[in-house]
């Protein structure tokens, strides 16, 4: 099938947006992962562009990114953890984009929307003249997650061990190693994006990747 014939249009979202919003939001996450309407407003409050599939009257999926002025490569002021992560306010002059949020509702997975909306970020972050895209990479292969109807990605011991070790010593893992990692394999194919940091409690109640996230960085200027 040529995906690119049943793409949907992507257009950024507002605040008239919300019922869209909360709709995939209950419908692509599990329960413990939803953002609340309050706390989806106040991002759109702090300046973050939200970008939308949109498939008739409902949406196939989203990608969310605060547009700061940040270095990401200063370990010491990264935020500590997701909510941090996703409060950040828009900031001037814009170096990089900090994305999260990356879904796609279930009845749309496997139909290259995600790779659509991560290009799309690219796209706007070029035109602003960014440096960094970031993304905080989930790792379900840490736990798995294959009973639960949300998503199927199984445990990897392996990729478990190697983001312990990581995280225990500081010293990055093989490019290999880290993109046994399902999601993360897709932002390295995206992007060629590098992984700067692994996340300890970054999302505690992300049990499927025991709470770490990992940091990956595309340099718009390589
Ligand atoms: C992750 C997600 C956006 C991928 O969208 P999708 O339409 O299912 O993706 P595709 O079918 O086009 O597959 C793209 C890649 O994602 C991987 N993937 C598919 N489902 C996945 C899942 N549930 N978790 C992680 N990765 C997944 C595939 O292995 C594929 O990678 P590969 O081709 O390099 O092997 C989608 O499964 C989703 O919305 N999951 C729930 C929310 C989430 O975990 N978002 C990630 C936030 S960092």
């Amino acid at each position: 099938m040529n995906l690119d014939n049943v793409a949907v249009p992507i257009r950024q979202l507002d605040m008239e947006d919300m019922p869209l919003l909360m709709e995939l939001e209950a419908a692509a996450w599990a329960a413990p992962l939803q953002a609340s309407e309050a706390t989806i407003r106040r991002r759109l409050a702090l300046g973050h562009t939200m970008f939308g599939a949109i498939d008739g009257n409902v949406l196939a999926g989203t990608i969310c990114f605060a547009e700061t002025s940040q270095d990401p490569l200063v370990r010491a002021d990264f935020p500590a953890d997701f909510d941090a992560y996703a409060s950040l306010p828009r900031s001037e002059p814009v170096y990089a984009l900090y994305a999260y949020n990356l879904c796609v509702r279930p009845s749309h997975r496997g139909s290259n929307t995600a790779v659509r909306l991560l290009k799309e970020m690219e796209r706007h972050g070029r035109r602003l003249g960014a440096r960094w895209l970031i993304g905080d990479g989930r790792c379900s292969s840490y736990a798995g997650s294959s009973g639960d109807e949300y998503d199927h990605v199984k445990a990897d011991p392996r990729f478990r061990a190697t983001i312990d070790l990581w995280n225990q010593t500081g010293i990055r893992p093989p490019l290999e190693e880290i993109i046994r990692d399902p999601l993360l394999r897709m932002h390295y194919r995206v992007y060629e994006c590098e992984f700067l940091y692994v996340m300890p409690d970054f999302f505690p109640q992300d049990a499927t990747s025991g709470g770490f996230r990992v940091i990956s960085a595309k340099d718009l200027k390589k």
